[in-house]
């Protein structure tokens, strides 16, 4: 997509992940975006205005009393000037620093006083990302409707290992591209199930599927940045409901059938995340099995569950349903052989054996099977991949209410 004519606001604060935004300023430049950067004091100790100034073609503003900047454009100009506002690395004093409202500095203060979307690439030690406080500032971040991309999880230049890396600048630059893209599920219904179950044995013991939700979650939530109306039927996670979107919590398998069945008629589209559990415990106590009771080995029967995406695969005026699948071998043979056997119009598939993909990581790689087609979606982020998979899922909408307007006129 060509992003000629639209005003690119890049803060850039203090963390090493700074050495790789000129690629992201070339990428822009090269669709054409204008680029402004803004740079923390923090930055500049990273990477110089002078590269930041050559590759973007303007130049940098770091400082709110910097008299001459602010006479050309003042910042509250400035703020107005940009469609959108990336924020990559953002450190985590930075993400505190915006979670309060604070605006200590030029950067604070243009996301303070800007009303475009902003894009937020944390970037900082695994043990800073992972800690409470800077938890509790995603989550705020989140349900400001700022724009969490990443972080991915790697070898970090610190030499810990785990979540913290900034998302590469091509994925960032795809996120940037996709902010600008039609709202391709305007007007539609969208409910998602996301996360896993729980199937109980007594009141304080489960059984359950391993699903942090994420990517429930991030489809829940790019389907509401498309446009649409979205309801998240959510078994148990620690996630913080989408920006926009409708949250239900449920816990067992029972009880998301119920609560997609009470729901579905009013639905365009079914987008079946869910890890739902196939089966449950046969008889479920009222009171905790005691270890006496049960001797040195416990046997128990389980039931089936019921299908949910089959269920709604099967109604008469069904909404367009789309699966998930994780596997682990013969990863598209299983999955094609699962979209026709439980009626789907297309399933995502993911290898969670690959290292880095699936359950508790942020991000995910993935093929989307249709009944005319396949696409691989490259390793990148969860939020990312969501929003690329809808783009898809979408066209495949609209490729169905076209089949279905030729064949209503050819009887
Ligand atoms: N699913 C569902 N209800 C179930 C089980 C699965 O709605 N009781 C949905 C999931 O949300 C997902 C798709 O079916 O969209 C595939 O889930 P998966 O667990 O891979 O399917 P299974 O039929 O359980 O296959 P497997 O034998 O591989 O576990």
């Amino acid at each position: 997509m060509d992003l000629s004519g639209k005003n690119i606001l890049l803060g850039i604060t203090g963390g090493i992940a700074a050495y790789k935004t000129p690629i992201l300023v070339r990428l822009l430049r090269q669709a054409d975006a204008e680029v402004q950067v803004v740079l923390t004091r923090g930055a500049r100790e990273f990477i110089t205005p002078t590269t930041l100034q050559a590759v973007s073609g303007r130049p940098v503003r770091d400082d709110l009393w910097d008299e001459e900047a602010e006479a050309a454009m003042g910042h509250i100009e400035l703020a107005r000037w940009a469609d959108l506002v990336v924020v990559a690395p953002a450190t985590a004093h930075f993400m505190a620093t915006l979670a309060q409202g604070l605006a200590p500095d030029l950067l604070s203060t243009l996301c303070l006083a800007t009303e475009a979307q902003t894009v937020v690439a944390p970037a900082m030690n695994q043990a800073m990302w992972r800690s409470p406080a800077t938890q509790r500032n995603v989550d705020i971040l989140a349900r400001d409707g700022r724009l969490l991309v990443g972080p991915a999880e790697g070898e970090q230049a610190c030499g810990d290992t785990g979540p913290g890396r900034m998302v590469e600048p091509e994925d960032l630059f795809e996120v940037i591209r996709q902010c600008f893209a039609a709202r391709c599920l305007d007007g539609l219904s969208v409910l998602v199930t996301a996360g896993p179950t729980e199937e109980a044995i007594d009141p304080v013991r489960h059984i359950t599927n391993r699903s942090s939700g994420k990517q429930g979650y991030a489809m829940a939530a790019a389907a509401a940045a498309a446009g649409a109306e979205v309801t998240l039927v959510s078994g148990p996670c620690i996630l913080p409901p989408p920006p926009g979107v409708d949250v239900i919590g449920v816990t067992s398998a029972q009880d998301m059938y119920d609560a997609v069945h009470a729901r579905i008629a009013a639905q365009d589209l079914f987008i079946g995340v869910a890890a739902v559990a196939d089966f449950r415990p046969a008889q479920s106590t009222g009171q905790k099995i005691k270890k006496e009771s049960v001797g040195t080995r416990f046997e128990m029967a389980f039931e089936e569950n019921p299908d949910i995406i089959a269920s709604v695969a099967l109604l008469p005026e069904r909404p367009l349903v789309i699966g998930f699948a994780a596997e682990t071998q013969k990863v598209l043979e299983h999955a094609r052989e699962k979209r026709r056997r439980k009626g789907l119009d297309a399933i995502v598939v993911n290898d969670v054996s690959r290292q880095g993909i699936g359950f508790n990581s942020d991000s995910n790689a993935a093929t989307l099977i249709w009944a005319d087609g396949e696409l691989a979606l490259p390793y990148q982020s969860k939020q990312s991949l969501a929003q690329g998979l809808i783009r898809h899922i979408a066209d495949i909408f609209t490729a169905r209410l076209a089949g279905a307007g030729q064949e209503s006129r050819a009887s």
